[in-house]
């Protein structure tokens, strides 16, 4: 079947799907789908919109390393979703999950994913972000060759990618689109480059239909308290320091988890195989303006007894080839009907909430071995 009545099999799904999510139809068959890292921040939360959004099951496979730090099985509920450990690399399981479930996607979130890790621990993202995704995509690979005709016309492997790959934009530049050759500076960029290359060569070579996402920095409830914004809400509620790393000046193109979760939706039902497709909401801040806002939610919802949040930032030693600029074009996404719903600070004030009502919980993250072990490796050098 070619891309195009490929496309056209996809939009007939999604208004089927349509009508049976308003009970106009009753479909007798309940498909499924598998997610590598669903019980990682964006991952969760996509496991979480998947089973709001259709009436499929959900099997999610991870590994559950340090990053996997709320239990999603708390807040996801309901017969449909089935967690399973285990590691994408592991093929017995990964070929016997696609025989047993024989998903209509497999979407793989699965990856080691911070920057500042990746430059102290390279080999572990090369393990995890290149050999992981190849062994899943040649199991997803030989399940795909065997499936009867409808099913194998319907099936698809989307790969989550970053805007990373691209590298580093001038400020004049203008966003990435598409188009653009990789140019990753990081370890874990490169690493996700990599992966991509495997998800094409396996549209290219074997026609496996493979779609990429490419998001930009995602926030939200349940992400870990190593990255930015997290970090910054939870040790300015500790009355900690809050260290901006060089200048402050570097920006990122920040986007609202739910709003990824719907993006990747749309590419589900929507995208056509063998493309990649932006996701952005164009919210560009530089790290300072980012925290310096988190400081003025927090100055006027929990005011501090003396003096104000901003009071905490300490400039430390900088990332090493830390990328200055990050913008994404995603006019090929909005092509198929998607918008961000929420504007950054909307989307901020909803995230600082999440942190201050779930504070014990992020605590918990926090006081634990592995994050204080990680704390001292990556402050202390920077002080
Ligand atoms: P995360 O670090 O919060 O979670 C990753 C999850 O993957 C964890 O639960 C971990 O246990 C699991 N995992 C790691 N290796 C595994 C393996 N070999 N097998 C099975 N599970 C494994 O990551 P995240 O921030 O939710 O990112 C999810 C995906 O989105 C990643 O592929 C990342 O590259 C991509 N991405 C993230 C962002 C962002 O801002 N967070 C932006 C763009 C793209
Ligand atoms: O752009 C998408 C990427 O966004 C994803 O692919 C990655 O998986 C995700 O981790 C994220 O990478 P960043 O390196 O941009 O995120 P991080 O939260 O680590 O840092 C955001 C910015 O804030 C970055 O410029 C570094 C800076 N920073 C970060 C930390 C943890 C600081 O200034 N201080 C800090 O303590």
């Amino acid at each position: 079947m070619g891309a195009v009545n490929l496309w056209i099999a996809y939009r007939i799904r999604f208004f089927v799907d349509l009508l049976d999510s308003g009970s106009v139809l009753h479909l007798n068959f309940m498909p499924n789908i598998i997610v590598t890292g669903g019980a990682g921040f964006i991952g969760s939360n996509f496991v979480r919109h998947w089973l709001k959004q259709s009436q499929d099951g959900v099997i999610s496979v991870d590994k559950g390393t340090y990053a996997a730090a709320y239990d999603p099985e708390e807040t996801v509920e309901g017969e449909r979703y089935r967690p399973v450990a285990g590691d994408m690399s592991d093929r017995a399981l990964i070929r016997q999950l696609l025989h047993q479930h024989r998903p209509t996607s497999v979407v793989n979130f699965a990856a080691e994913t911070h920057v500042d890790r990746s430059i102290l621990f390279p080999e572990e993202f090369v393990q995890a972000n290149v050999v992981g995704t190849f062994n899943l995509l040649d199991e997803v690979r030989r399940y795909w060759e065997d499936l009867p005709g409808p099913e194998k016309d319907l099936f698809q492997f989307l790969q989550i990618s970053t805007d990373e790959v691209y590298g580093s934009l001038l400020p004049d530049e203008s966003p990435s689109d598409e188009t653009k050759a990789a140019a990753p500076n990081s370890p874990y960029a490169a690493s996700k480059a990599a992966a991509d290359q495997l998800v094409r060569a396996y549209y290219r070579t074997y026609g496996l239909p493979t779609t990429i996402s490419r998001c930009s920095n995602n926030y939200g409830p349940y992400q870990h308290p190593e990255k930015l914004i997290p970090l910054m809400i939870h040790r300015a509620l500790r009355e900690e320091a809050l260290p901006i790393y060089g200048d402050g000046m570097q920006v990122r193109d920040w986007l609202y988890v739910d709003d990824h979760c719907s993006a990747l939706h749309t590419v589900i039902k929507l995208g056509r195989p063998g493309e990649v497709y932006n996701i952005s909401a164009r919210a560009e801040r530089t790290n300072l303006e980012v925290v310096l806002a988190i400081c003025a939610l927090l100055d006027r919802e929990f005011p501090r007894r003396r003096g104000c949040y901003a009071d905490l930032v300490e400039h430390v030693a900088d990332r090493p080839g830390h990328d200055r600029r990050y913008a994404l074009d995603s006019s090929k996404v909005g092509e198929l009907g998607w918008h961000a719903k929420e504007s950054f600070e909307s989307g901020l004030q909803k995230t600082v909430r999440w942190y201050v009502t779930n504070l014990e919980r992020v605590n918990a993250v926090a006081n634990g071995g592995a994050y204080r072990t990680w704390s001292k490796v990556n402050y202390g050098q920077r002080r």
